[in-house]
């Protein structure tokens, strides 16, 4: 299925999204030289394995005769050391290639994981709890990798194991089979059994996890606002009662693990192969040898039994995991990058026809807009808080689309055009401004990844940005977020400024809510404004009666409808609502 995403960027492989075990088979595909390693080791490791009580059987054999024949104890010695430095090295190469392969395709998932969530809209990062998200990219992930190394690794070898006494015993006697046979298919029963029992409860181990993961971040994000409301208290029961319920849901599974009937059957298959060899001794059809061979072939059983619990639970939860990792590569997206787009130059003109817009499953937040702008021209955008200001700012990038009614950009459908081309040429300087934890030069150049220091200098130096940075010890290379360096609102809409005049949009979106500062700042926060309003259709959301004035057109939003449109002069004139902002 090819889901629109915003960007999807290349790559090498595609990967299967029809089921989890499609996916993750089609994610192990280009290892295959490593599955078919993992086949030849496990296979060698078990007939190697085998060989001990075969020749200790026939060592049994040449000591009980009459006469003793030592001779043949020493090269029977010699074959099962030979045999075992053999098998050694084969394990090495399985578990390593194992090792690799689970690695390697760890690589790959994250890889395909992290594309997948830069390339849906914001609609899906709204509502996708970041928590979630990170528990699913980060420990999901490293389940996938567990249950390839150990996990198939062991089932794959245990497997072996199981086989080898079924092709050995009939050597002996033909009777003797009956046993390891029993044992097989009992075995696959119990565990298929045991599988399906599991499946929903290591999908509860893993979603559990996400949940306390999704309070975790989200409680560290707004621990100023818990502190503030001094709730420690009660987000620390709440995330008891998170922590309890993983805690559940693993011993659930831990449960489930300790109920596996696989151990018992191995001591019924023990004595039962047993009491079958000596009743065949007794009637002399095999020889002491061969019970001792035997008995020692049946031991080979124990290593699937042991390893058949935890071997399985992590295969079981590596699926939960995998399936949790596809649902998130998977899940719809509403924008399209429609590469085929326009994608020429901006001139910058810009029509609002009839647009409506809500957020899904809300209210009508924009109710039939209607306005036109040249290009080049300033637009002030005031209203009151909740008015739908922002949201009108982020239809015309296409952080949102329309509910209905179209936005046109020099004539053309928003939607017409390339997503990446339209993104290009539109900043947005948001109301609250993001700076990654990189130098300050880094993140004034996050636009414009291969500008010089000097073009750095004159965008901070246009956005009134360079005095204030000049001041920190290390200037550009300042980090932020380190050493308790961070910004003020004033100074991070500057560096967001400067970052707008280095790549230069056409169309500049100003959403300002720093409304409230001293006027030496609020001079310099004025000045870079119209310097970077200058030459480009700019809209401003401001509550600066000084900004509002200057516009060419100002819109009045009033719950989600324009309630005045005109310039200052017309306003004032005609509108009682716009009049009275002045008149306050
Ligand atoms: P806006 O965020 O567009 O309002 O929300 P605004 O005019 O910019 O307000 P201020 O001045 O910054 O405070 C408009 C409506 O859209 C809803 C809000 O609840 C509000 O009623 N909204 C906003 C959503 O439902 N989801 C969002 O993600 C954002
Ligand atoms: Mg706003």
């Amino acid at each position: 299925m090819n889901i629109p995403a915003e960007f999807t960027l290349q790559r090498k492989n595609k990967f299967d999204h029809s089921s989890t075990v499609r996916w993750v088979l089609s994610h192990a595909r280009p290892y295959a030289w490593i599955v078919v390693m993992i086949f030849v080791g496990a296979i060698g490791n078990a007939v190697l394995a085998a060989v001990v009580p075969v020749l200790t059987g026939d060592a049994f054999n040449a000591m009980l005769k009459p006469q003793p024949d030592t001779s043949v104890l020493l090269p029977l010695a010699l074959t099962i050391g030979i045999s075992q430095i053999i098998r050694g090295v084969l394990q090495l190469g399985r578990n390593f290639g194992a090792e690799l392969m689970a690695q390697k395709m760890e690589r790959d998932i994250r890889d395909e994981l992290y594309l997948s969530l830069l390339g849906k809209s914001m609609t899906f990062h709204n509502l996708q709890p970041v928590g979630d998200t990170m528990a699913r990219s980060t420990n999901d992930v490293r389940e996938v990798n567990y249950m390839f190394s150990p996990g198939v690794n062991l089932v794959v070898g245990s497997f072996m194991f199981i086989l080898m006494p079924i092709f050995f015993a009939p050597r002996y006697h033909i009777s003797l089979i009956a046993t390891p046979l029993i044992f097989t298919v009992i075995y696959f029963i119990a565990l298929a059994r045991y599988l399906k029992q599991l499946a929903p409860i290591t999908d509860e181990v893993r979603g559990s996890f996400g949940k306390m993961n999704t309070h975790l971040s989200e409680s560290l994000d707004g621990v100023e606002i818990m502190k503030g409301a001094a709730q420690e208290g009660a987000e620390v029961e709440r995330f008891s009662i998170n922590a309890r319920d993983v805690r559940n849901a693993f011993v659930l599974q831990g449960d489930l693990e300790a109920k596996y009937i696989a151990m018992l059957l191995l001591g019924l298959a023990y004595a039962g192969g047993l009491v079958h060899a000596l009743i065949l001794y007794r009637s002399g059809l095999i020889d002491i040898g061969a019970v001792i061979a035997y008995f020692g072939m049946l031991q080979l059983l124990g290593f699937p039994t042991f390893t058949s619990t935890w071997a399985y639970s992590q295969i079981s939860l590596g699926l939960s995991s995998a399936r949790r990792i596809l649902e998130l590569i998977k899940s719809e997206t509403k924008l399209d990058q429609n590469a085929s787009g326009r994608t020429s130059n901006m001139v910058g003109e810009i029509e609002f026809r009839s647009v409506s817009f809500h957020y899904p499953n809300g209210e009508d937040v924009l109710k039939d807009i209607n306005f036109k702008v040249k290009p080049g021209q300033t637009v002030a955008i005031v209203g009151q808080t909740g008015a739908g200001k922002t949201s009108l700012a982020k239809l015309i990038n296409r952080t949102y689309d329309v509910t209905s009614g179209k936005i046109l950009v020099d004539g053309v459908d928003v939607r017409d055009w390339n997503l990446a081309s339209l993104r290009e040429q539109i900043s947005i300087i948001e109301q609250d401004i993001f700076l990654f934890s990189r130098s300050l030069s880094d993140n004034i150049a996050f636009g414009k990844p291969g500008a010089t220091k000097d073009e750095i200098m004159s965008a901070s130096i246009a956005a009134q940005a360079h005095d204030f940075i000049l001041d920190f010890d290390q200037t550009y290379a300042t980090t932020v977020g380190e050493r308790g360096v961070t910004l003020s609102g004033g100074q991070r809409q500057r560096i967001a400024l400067a970052r707008a005049f280095l790549t230069d949009p056409r169309i500049l979106v100003l959403d300002d809510s720093t409304s409230a500062i001293d006027s030496a700042t609020e001079d310099k926060i004025q000045r870079a404004i119209s310097n970077a309003a200058r030459g480009r259709t700019t809209f401003i959301i401001t509550h600066r009666l000084s900004q509002i004035r200057w516009a060419d057109l100002i819109i009045v939003l009033r719950k989600g409808t324009i309630a005045a449109i005109g310039t200052h002069d017309e306003l004032m004139k005609t509108s009682e609502a716009y009049s009275r902002i002045f008149r306050d």
